[in-house]
Order: structure tokens, then C-alpha cells, then sequence
């Protein structure tokens, strides 16, 4: 449920929280200074502990989205180590805590640490992700194989666009750390809405074999995205032919085909 991945210049701590939203908690860390900034934290003892056992000097705090399971635990890493909150103030009123606007194109310093942050709306109006070397803290925008929903504040078109007009044009190899470890539900969705007797169906079903419901799913990165998330291929005609429903897409927009595509997973 725990793991450290370490860089050069960077370790990255992350761990499955144990509840029922499967919220991943990460912590990023400068290799050289072992200042680190927490994301999102929602499991205030395990990150505790990680900050105790690593002997890390925290430096901040971002939040990806105002979302409660996303913010819980600000004030108290705030007041602990009398650091701050950088967040997007968007929905400013629905943080708690006082906080720097960080927006598109910023650059978060963390030790040597650079820290570029996307916006990323439609998840919810405020929806941040970051990026540092190769990795891509995506929060609630994109889940392995599947994307955030958009009940609370969000709005489908806008994360349309921000699927297709943005973590679309990302590099191959820019790995996903998302705010939740969802791959195994996003599998069997996409394994029931598509045909059996092909490739990508077994492809599916192999990867499916590999999902252990009490363990982290391992990293995947923008390549595999591309491959096999749904909502980055219904502009696909050869995508669209793999659905058993494929007659309900075909004379929508693709705007149109994402939003259906999200309220059949809603439905799921
Ligand atoms: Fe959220």
C-alpha cells in the first residue's frame, strides 16, 4: 500500500488510504535539501509517519481541488510546520484556510525542485495538476483508464476540453499519479461496454488479472492512456467499433460522444 519512488533529484512517497474512495496521498521530495511539499492530505498519521521516518522538512502544502476528501487535513500540516497553501482561486470561498493563487504556467519552487502547474478544469472549475520531471499529479482530472466525474461542481464539457485540448498533447512518457487508484472498476466498465473476440478486449482482461483490490495499482503513463482509456479515444472511429453500442456515438459530436460516454459510466 506504500510506496517510495526514487530519482535522481526526487523520491515520491505515495499510499493507498485506507477507506472506500481509494484516495492516493502523495508526498514530493527534494533529493538534496529533503524539503517536500503534501499533496491533497487526507491520512494525516501515515503522512506523519513518512515525514518522521524520512526526516523531511515539509514546505508546503497543494491542493489539487476543493473537494473534502482533498483538503481534510490542510490546517493541520499548515499549523504544524507553519507552512503554506498554495491552491487555484477559482472556488476560493470553499477552502477553509487562506492560500497563494498558483494558476496555467506557474512554477512551484521546492528545493531544486520545479513544479509546473496546469489547469485542469471540469472535474471542478479549480482542478490543478502538476508536473515535475516525469510525472504528472493529475488529482481527480484523469484516473487510469477513466476520468474524474463531474457530479460535484463539475461540468463534462469543460473536462472534454481538457482532456482532448491538454493531457491529450502531454508526452508518452509522463507518468500518472492520480487522486484515486480506480483501475480495476475503469477496467471492468470498459471490459463491459466493448466486444470480446479482439485484441484489446484480451488486453483488457490481462490487465484485469493483474488488479489486486487491497494493493496500489502500478503507475501507468500518458502512452498507455492514449492506448486504453476510453475517454481519450472516442474520437476514434477504430475506438468506436470495439463498442457494442458504437450506433448510439456514431452521429455525435465528439464532445457529445465524451459526455455520453461519462453519464454511461455513471450509470455502470
Ligand atoms: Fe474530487
Amino acid at each position: 500500500m506504500f510506496e517510495k519512488i526514487e530519482e535522481k533529484d526526487l523520491n515520491i512517497y505515495r499510499f493507498l488510504v485506507e477507506n472506500s474512495d481509494r484516495n492516493i496521498n502523495y508526498i514530493i521530495e527534494c533529493a538534496r535539501t529533503r524539503d517536500c511539499v503534501i499533496i491533497d492530505p487526507l491520512d494525516k498519521d501515515f503522512i506523519d509517519k513518512i515525514i518522521i521516518n524520512n526526516d523531511l522538512n515539509p514546505k508546503l502544502v497543494l491542493n489539487t481541488h476543493a473537494h473534502p476528501d482533498h483538503i481534510a487535513y490542510n490546517s493541520y500540516f499548515m499549523d504544524k510546520y507553519k507552512i503554506k497553501l498554495n491552491a487555484h482561486n477559482i472556488c476560493k470561498d470553499l477552502f477553509t484556510q487562506e492560500f497563494d493563487n498558483i494558476f496555467e504556467n506557474d512554477i512551484v519552487k521546492i528545493g531544486d525542485l520545479r513544479i509546473k502547474v496546469l489547469h485542469t478544469p471540469g472535474h471542478c472549475p479549480e482542478h490543478i495538476s502538476f508536473i515535475v520531471n516525469n510525472y504528472v499529479f493529475c488529482g481527480d482530472t484523469i484516473f487510469a483508464c477513466g476520468v474524474g466525474n463531474v457530479r460535484f461542481r463539475g461540468d463534462a464539457s469543460m473536462l472534454f476540453r481538457t482532456i482532448h485540448h491538454k493531457m491529450k498533447n502531454l508526452p508518452d512518457n509522463l507518468k500518472l499519479l492520480p487522486g484515486h487508484d480506480y483501475l480495476e472498476n475503469n477496467l471492468k466498465f470498459l471490459d463491459s461496454i466493448i466486444f470480446d473476440d479482439n485484441d484489446f478486449a484480451s488486453d483488457i482482461k490481462n490487465f484485469l488479472l493483474d488488479c489486486k483490490s487491497n494493493e496500489l495499482s502500478e503507475i501507468k503513463d500518458i502512452g498507455f492512456e492514449k492506448k486504453y482509456n476510453p475517454f481519450f479515444r472516442i474520437d476514434e472511429f477504430s475506438f468506436l467499433d470495439l463498442l457494442k453500442t458504437s450506433d448510439k456515438f456514431s452521429d455525435l459530436n465528439m464532445e457529445e460522444r465524451f459526455k455520453l460516454l461519462r453519464d454511461m459510466r455513471d450509470e455502470w
